[in-house]
């Protein structure tokens, strides 16, 4: 790689990262309880028993990362390993491996981002209500407080609850995701409630306790029209703006509003929404995980069939189809992650900004020990080049976490959608850097783009 010329400022923050139950495996070891997510059984079978046995590759997986230059890691820590019941005791077998990966990770000179929860519930919480249950957002808060027990002597960045419209949505409402509930509207947004009440607990309890730096990973996508797709500053006919106000408040404004400005958008139910909760919800943060994968296409069209992943949302249709597409079949368009970020900036002004995540699936096939994956490094490069021209604007970005470290259980899809920078043989766990991966380690050891 030529020397650069958009070069990133000084400090800025290059990672990557995974969440455990995608990665972990060992299911069952060490006194993890079980969690939602354990003999779920989407369609093609595969779960995340054994996924890239990082539990006990976890060197082997930091010396990649160190190869790689990563300034930072983000991983998630599993509640059912940290308390397998959900509640009361705690297992220090499980916060263990936490506190062996922290130092592992430091002594790499590599920082660790810390999540809280990606999605992997402890079972014995979802029978007693799961996410529908406002106690489980105090629950979440004890065990915050546990794990920060443990890690905060070593750990600066704390993210609290991953992506709660996605488990909210997949998981309470088209069951597509563990706990596979299918729940009418009222129930999905009391879900998005709790989750972000224990979002606002949790900030509480590791303020409390002394945490450096907090945030929560939301899934944020731009929400356009197909014209503002090619011309994002198209003007929309009336039907078309609300189609896209519509959809932006459920899925953007639910959480964003709630988390900066303490009131959820005109219009969703609220009847769940008890005193007070609001208060606790936007306790201050100090930064804000933008999760990035692709604009939401929509467009008015009066009597179009409801999409039970939207509730509440009406007339408008979901595009399916766009020229360019990854593996998930999202369309692939990165003026909407500098169109995202500079609309943050505007209109939540004052926080700090994190890419957590962004990233693609495309098919690999490994050659001769080698992934000529020149789709994903384009697909990394192009939106990297999106969040540079955001900085350029003034948007306060600081760092950038490519969506993921390695191949590992991609939920729904299990491991047929891979999105990492290093490869994954499943069978044999070896690990291979794709070229996409070496591509990476050059942009962070010239920090910056070639020309
Ligand atoms: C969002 C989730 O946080 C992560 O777990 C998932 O693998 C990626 N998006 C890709 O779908």
């Amino acid at each position: 790689m030529k020397p650069t010329a958009l070069t990133f400022p000084r400090g800025f923050v290059w990672g990557a990262g995974t969440s455990a139950y995608q990665i972990e495996g060992a299911a069952k070891e060490d006194g993890r309880g079980p969690s939602i997510w354990d003999g779920f059984a989407p369609a093609h079978g595969d779960t995340g028993e054994v996924a890239c046995d990082h539990y006990h590759r976890y060197r082997e997986d930091v010396a990649l990362m160190k190869e790689l230059g990563l300034a930072a890691y983000r991983f998630s820590v599993a509640w059912p390993r940290v308390q397998p019941d959900g509640r009361g005791a705690i297992n220090t077998g499980g916060l263990d491996f936490y506190d062996r990966l922290t130092d592992e990770l430091l002594a790499a000179g590599i920082a660790p981002y810390v999540t809280l929860y990606h999605w992997d519930l402890p079972r014995a919480l979802e029978d007693d209500g799961g996410w529908t249950s406002r106690d489980t957002a105090w629950r979440f808060a004890d065990y915050a407080r546990a794990v920060h027990a443990r890690l905060g002597d070593r750990v600066d960045t704390w993210l609290t609850v991953n992506e709660p419209f996605v488990q909210a949505s997949l998981g309470y409402g088209i069951g597509l995701h563990a706990p596979g509930r299918l729940s009418p509207a009222e129930t999905v947004f009391a879900v998005g409630h709790h989750m972000l009440l224990a979002h606002g607990l949790g900030v509480r309890a590791l303020r409390a306790e002394g945490a450096r730096r907090i945030g929560i990973p939301l899934n944020l996508s731009p929400v356009l029209t197909p014209d503002q797709v090619a011309d994002p500053s198209a003007t929309l006919p009336e039907p078309d703006a609300h189609a896209v106000e519509q959809v932006d408040a459920v899925l953007n404004r639910q959480f964003l509003d709630a988390v900066l400005r303490g009131k959820y958008p005109a219009g969703l139910p609220e009847a769940h929404v008890r005193p007070g909760d609001l208060e606790i919800i936007s306790e201050p943060i100090d930064v804000l995980g933008v999760n990035y994968y692709a604009p939401t296409i929509v467009r008015a069209e009066p009597g179009a069939p409801p999409n039970p992943a939207y509730p509440g949302v009406e007339g408008v249709r979901f595009s399916d189809s766009h020229v360019t597409a990854t593996a998930m079949g999202w369309p692939i368009v990165p003026n909407g992650l500098s169109l995202l970020l500079r609309q943050l900036a505007r209109r939540y002004p004052g926080v700090e900004l994190v890419v957590a995540e962004n990233g693609a699936a495309f098919s690999d096939v490994v050659r001769s020990g080698a992934v000529a994956d020149a789709d994903r490094t384009a697909f990394l490069d192009e939106h990297l080049r999106a969040v540079r021209h955001a900085i350029a604007d003034g948007v306060p970005c600081k760092g950038y976490f490519v969506w993921s470290l390695m191949d590992n259980f991609e939920w729904a899809e299990g491991y047929r959608r891979t999105f990492g920078i290093v490869h994954v043989d499943f069978d044999t766990q070896l690990r291979t850097v794709k070229d996409s991966g070496r591509w990476y380690r050059e942009v962070i050891r010239h920090n910056g783009l070639p020309v």
